[in-house]
Formats: C-alpha cells, structure tokens, sequence
C-alpha cells in the first residue's frame, strides 16, 4: 500500500519505519531538514532501540523515502498525522499549530477516496474540526490512536496490543477496508481491532493516558503515607499487583512520571474537559499531576537531609537525566529536574546518563555533565539515582564506594538492592521505604 506519514519525530519517524519493514512503501514527511537527512540516511536523529535496524533494512528494500516536501506525499492512499501537540506556551491546553499546518498542506495532494489518519494525541473534537476541510477534497477522515511506548516504539507498532479506528459512521466501511490493509499483518495475528466514532478514538488515547498517569500518582500518594507511617510502597504495590483487577504494571513508585506525552496530555485533558463545560470530571488530574511534581521535591529534600541540612557546595553525583531507560528524551524529565533544583541550591551537580546528555545540554546548559559514571561519582558526597538504566541498577555499591567521598545513596526508582547496599556499609534512602 502506498503511505504517507507527516510528522516524523518519535512516533512519526518509527511508524514510517515499521510500515514499510511490513511491506507498505512509504515516504515520510518532516519540516525538519537535518532530520530527514539523517533518517533517510538510516540514522534515527533520536534514540530509540532497534530503529536503526528497521530504517536500514526497510530502506535498503527501497520502500521508504523521507522528504521535506510534502508535494511527495502525492500518490498515497492513507495519509499519517504524526505531528506533535505538546503544550501551549499559553496555558494547559495543547498547541494544535502543528495539526493544523500538517493538514493545510496535505490538502492540495489529496485525492477523492483518499484517507487522512489522525495519528498525533489531539484534544477530544480536534478531528470533528478538521473533517470540513479533509472532506471538502473527497478524502476520509480517521482517528487511528497510537499506544507505543518510547524504548519499545518498534515493536509496539509492529505488533500493537489493540487497533482503534475511529471513524464517522458513514465513512466506517471505507475506513475499515483501507486500515485493515494498512495493519493486515497485525490482524491476521489476532490484535483486537476496535471501531469507534471519531470523538471516542480521541477519548482512548488521552484516557489511557490519563489512567496510566493516575496510576503511578496512586502509588506515589502510598509512597508519601508510607514515608510517615513507616510502611514499604515497594511491598505494598507487590501486594496490591496480585489482585489482578488491580496488576503490578505501573505501580512503581519513585521520581514520578515525565516525557513528552503523560505530562502534558493529563493537562491537556484537563484544559478540554473545562472548554466542554466538566472541568469537574477531571479535577482529580490536577491533583495526579501535583503528586506527581511534589515527587521532585521529595528527592531534593531528601538530598538536603541526606547532607546535614544544606547541599551548597556539596558534589552530588545525578543517575540519569531522561524520562526513563532507553530513551534519550528529557521533556519533562524528573530525573533532569531534580538535577536543576539541585543545581539552583548551590550543589555541585555532576549528571550523567547513557544516551541523554545532548538532550539535557541543549535544555540545561548550566549543568555540569559527564558520560563516564565513574567521573560522576568520584569524589561524590551524595549520589542520586533517577533514571533505572540497567547500568545503574546493576553499580556494584563496593566499587562505588570505592569513588565516592559520601556514603549516601538516593533511590529515587527504587531499584537498587537496598540490603546490597546497605551490607557495604552505605546509607540507603528509598522512595516510600522505611
Ligand atoms: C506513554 C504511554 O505509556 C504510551 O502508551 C503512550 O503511547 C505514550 O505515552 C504516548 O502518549 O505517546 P511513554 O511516554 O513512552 O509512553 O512512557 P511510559 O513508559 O508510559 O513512562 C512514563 C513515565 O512514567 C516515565 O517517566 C516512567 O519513569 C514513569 N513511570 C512508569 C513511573 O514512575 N512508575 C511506573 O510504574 C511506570
């Protein structure tokens, strides 16, 4: 099938990918010379595990083009919107700039029959909005939710754990016939395929979302009872995970959640809710969100107690500067914003991190960063882990102490083999754990 994808950043440039690797032939579209350069080369201008193997082979087969000309998306039947919609410099809500710019410029390409799919994480109604214009042309109008997650994006689109077509009613057979193709290999595997209208399909995506996010906020919360009640959050979400109405999976306590998408889309969500006259029914998000920040906090005080009240001119080494593992994304990083704040109290703040010192330099060139651990954490009073990258779960506490000055640990992931560390003579302070 012929495809177009516009929007070619962690979820664009990957679903271009994995759509030609299953045989589709593909060009990907971005505004963003340097990084069409870079992917047409078959180098991901981000990390992301596996990628690089995908836009290699899927390359060589000559099925996949990348362009910064969106005149080459001409000739596609199903057209992607993998454009981002992070939040508005203006508020809550999310910035469609980008949504808006992709569609104005598929327009004139389009033709009678064709299929726009929305792919991008957009406020509930944005595709209502579009349909006038996309179908002004002939083409369909759909909402195709993407679930991946970033360190799993390959295979979470080679091999989703649900389809959701969302689709006016009178274009739902067109739309299931030309998406059924697009994911004919999925199916045959026996993936759920769910039709929706287009409103619901919006919903999903900023619902799972919203729950996923709610989720670790609930054990965040636990987290901050067990601190004052003397309790372990650690055990307490193994025991909660054996219900299985309830399940282990994203009930790990810790710095709490960042990236591009949990943060903003719970505002975004939000911000919708009150446009839509219910702001009441997702108020609690503002109190998700405000958990999870205080996380952040909780980190930094516990730096401060851990170096006698003040970490002014203290070397603290910081584990990690990403959202999380296989990732070199830092957008809304709370491992990063510790290392700020840290940073903003007068210590001496040594990060480090496998993939995400670029990232974090443009961001926070204040910082002082290093790729060597060991460079991080010679000398350190104060160590701090934030990102559970395997390297750091797997530091062998004798040979840290070995370089370090203190005998403190941070486990802001709760990761670390606390009997471990504390058999070779360290402090060990978890997140929730006596
Ligand atoms: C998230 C969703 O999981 C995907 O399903 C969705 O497609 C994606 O957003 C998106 O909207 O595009 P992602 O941002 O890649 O994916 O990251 P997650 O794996 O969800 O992790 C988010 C954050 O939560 C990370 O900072 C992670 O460290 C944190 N987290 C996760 C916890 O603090 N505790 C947990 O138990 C799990």
């Amino acid at each position: 099938m012929k495809i177009s994808v516009v929007g070619c950043g962690y979820l664009g440039a990957v679903h271009a990918a994995a759509m030609a690797q299953l045989g589709h032939e593909v060009v990907g579209v971005d505004v963003d010379a340097d990084k069409v350069e870079h992917l047409a080369a078959g180098k991901p201008p981000f990390y992301e595990p596996g990628l690089a193997d995908v836009l290699t082979s899927a390359g060589a087969t000559g099925r996949l083009r990348f362009s910064t000309d969106v005149a080459d998306v001409a000739g596609a039947a199903v057209h992607f919107l993998a454009v981002g919609t992070p939040q508005s410099t203006t508020g809550l809500g999310a910035d469609l700039s980008h949504v808006d710019a992709a569609v104005d410029g598929l327009l004139p390409h389009l033709r009678p029959g064709d299929l726009v799919a929305g792919k991008s994480t957009v406020p509930v109604g944005t595709a209502a909005d579009l349909g006038g214009r996309v179908r002004a042309t002939g083409a369909l109008l759909a909402w195709n939710p993407e679930f991946l997650r970033e360190g799993h994006a390959v295979d979470d689109t080679i091999r989703p754990d649900r389809l959701v077509y969302g689709a006016d009613p009178a274009e739902a057979d067109d739309v299931v016939r030309l998406l059924d193709e697009v994911y004919a290999d999925a199916i045959a595997a026996g993936t759920p395929r769910l039709v929706t209208n287009l409103a619901t399909a919006e919903l999903v995506k900023t619902a799972a979302n919203a729950f996923l996010a709610t989720k670790i906020s609930f054990i965040n919360a636990m987290a901050e009872i067990a601190e004052v009640a003397g309790a372990d959050v650690t055990q307490l979400a193994d025991a909660l995970g054996h219900d299985a109405r309830i399940g282990r999976r994203f009930l790990d306590a810790g710095v709490g959640f960042g990236g591009g998408c949990l943060p903003k889309d719970i505002r975004a969500f939000t911000a919708r809710a009150e446009e839509l006259g219910r702001g009441e029914s997702l108020r609690f998000l503002t109190e998700v969100d405000a958990i999870n920040l205080r996380r952040r906090e909780r980190v930094v005080d516990m730096a401060v107690d851990a170096l006698g009240g003040s970490v002014f001119g203290k070397k603290v080494a910081v584990l990690g500067v990403t959202f999380k593992p296989e990732s070199d994304d830092v957008r809304d990083s709370p491992a990063l914003d510790v290392a700020v704040r840290l940073k903003g109290l007068g210590a001496e703040v040594v990060a480090t991190d496998p993939q995400g010192i670029d990232n974090a330099t443009a961001r926070h060139p204040q910082l002082l960063y290093t790729r060597q651990t060991d460079e991080a954490l010679r000398h350190a009073d104060l160590v701090v882990l934030v990102t559970e990258w395997r390297e750091y779960r797997e530091l062998d506490p004798d040979a840290v102490g070995q370089l370090a000055r203190g005998r403190t640990i941070i486990d802001g992931r709760n990761v670390l083999d606390r009997d471990a560390w504390r058999a070779a003579g360290w402090r060990y302070v978890g997140m929730g754990r006596p």
